[in-house]
Parts: structure tokens; sequence; C-alpha cells
């Protein structure tokens, strides 16, 4: 328990305790959006060394559970942003991860003009919740290998993003320390630890490709 609620250091990352939040999707981003109340719902784990967000999908072919967060879009950036900086106000870390939910899938959650893919037209057994309820999973568009290096690029330019998100919170961040606004020595022991240049933001990808 001792060991557990102690402090983890690495080149990469520190951590104010070795709890990890696993990824839990909540079904809650109305619109495919990350709002306040996931905000609220981030913030108030934030005392977990690492929390580690939902399943959130770097397209619009990822969305097949409903309701599910993407990070693909500007307006889910923004919302991402809400998210980081309330879990950071709080002192808390988090990563983010990617996940396309591929066939494991059902086309009443996907966005127009989406749609379900995955590595060979076969079903995946089991039923998917949907706006109208349990479904069976549909069956997926075979993926050529342009669809697989779209889908790599998707996942690409999401890692980038979450890095142009990560560099934004830094910005404000700094911002806030030079007007004072984070209280004085907060973060400071944590930044006596890094050599300046060292990655040591705490929005990075988690990838899961199913
Ligand atoms: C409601 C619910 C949502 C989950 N969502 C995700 C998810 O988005 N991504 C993921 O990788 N695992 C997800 N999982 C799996 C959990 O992160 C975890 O691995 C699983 O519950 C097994 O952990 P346990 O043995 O401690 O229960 C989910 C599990 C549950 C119960």
């Amino acid at each position: 328990m001792k060991k557990l609620l102690s402090a983890f250091q690495s080149d990469q990352l520190d951590l104010n305790n070795r709890i990890v939040m696993a990824p839990l999707t909540r079904s809650r981003a109305t619109g495919n959006l990350p709002n306040d109340m996931m905000a609220k719902y981030y913030a108030l784990r934030a005392s977990a060394g690492l929390i580690i967000t939902e399943g959130t999908a770097p397209s619009p072919n990822g969305l097949g559970y409903p309701n599910i967060p993407g990070i693909f879009s500007q307006q889910q950036i923004d919302g991402w942003k809400k998210v980081t900086d309330a879990v950071h106000a709080n002192e808390g870390k988090i990563f983010i991860q990617l996940m396309h939910t591929g066939r494991v899938a059902h086309e009443l959650n996907l966005p127009e003009g989406a749609e379900v893919i995955g590595p060979s037209a076969i079903a995946a057994g089991g039923e998917m919740f949907t706006p109208e309820g349990l479904k069976p999973h549909g069956m997926p568009r075979e993926m050529s290998l342009g669809d697989i290096a779209q889908t790599q690029a998707e996942f690409i330019q999401s890692a980038k993003t979450e890095s142009k998100v990560k560099r934004a919170n830094r910005r404000v961040r700094w911002r806030q320390r030079k007007q004072g606004s984070i209280r004085a020595g907060s973060g400071g022991a944590d930044r006596a630890r890094h050599r300046p240049g060292e990655n040591r933001d705490s929005f990075v990808p988690v990838r899961r490709v199913q």
C-alpha cells in the first residue's frame, strides 16, 4: 500500500502515485464531443497517478460505439482541452487512448458518411448498444491496402494533434505561471527533476488498434 501511494519517476514521466485509472468508455460524449460533464468526471479522478481516457476515435469510422469521443475535429480538440485543463488544475496527469472501433461497431452509432470497416468481411459476434437498443454487429467492409494506410494516417494525425494539445497546455501553464496564478512552488519539484527540452507533459497518446 505504501509503495502504491508513493511517487513514480522516470525520464519520461513523473506520477504522484502508482495508481493508474484504466480506460473506461462512458458513452457520454454527445455528438462525439468531449464536454463539461466529462471534464468534471476526469477532474474528480485526478488524484490517481495517471488517468487513461476512454477510447477515443481518430476518425469518423472509428466511432462505432454510442456517444464516444473523437479527436479529429477542431471542436473535439477544444473539448479535450477543457478536459485536460480540468485534470491539470487538480494536478493530475492524463493520457488519451486512441481507439478505432473497427468491426466491433454499429452503423447506427456512426456519423453520416462513416462506415463499419474491418480486416475481412466477417461480422463480429455479439451485439452493440445503439440509440435503438442492442443490435448485432454489422457486416464490415473489407479494408483495402489503401484503407489500412488511411487508418494508419488517421492514428498518426491524432497523435500529432495530441502533441499540439500538449504544447498548447504547456503555453497556458507558462502564461499562468508568469501571471502568478499558479500558486508559488507548484510543480517546482517536478520541474527540478527535468532538464530543459525533456518531454514532461501529460497528454501523450496511448494507442490501441483493434
Ligand atoms: C464500462 C467499461 C468500459 C471500458 N472501456 C474501455 C475502453 O474504452 N478502452 C479499453 O481499452 N478498455 C476498456 N474497458 C476495459 C477496462 O479498462 C479494463 O481493462 C477491464 O475492465 C478489466 O479490468 P479489471 O479486471 O480490473 O476489471 C472498459 C471496461 C468497462 C467495464
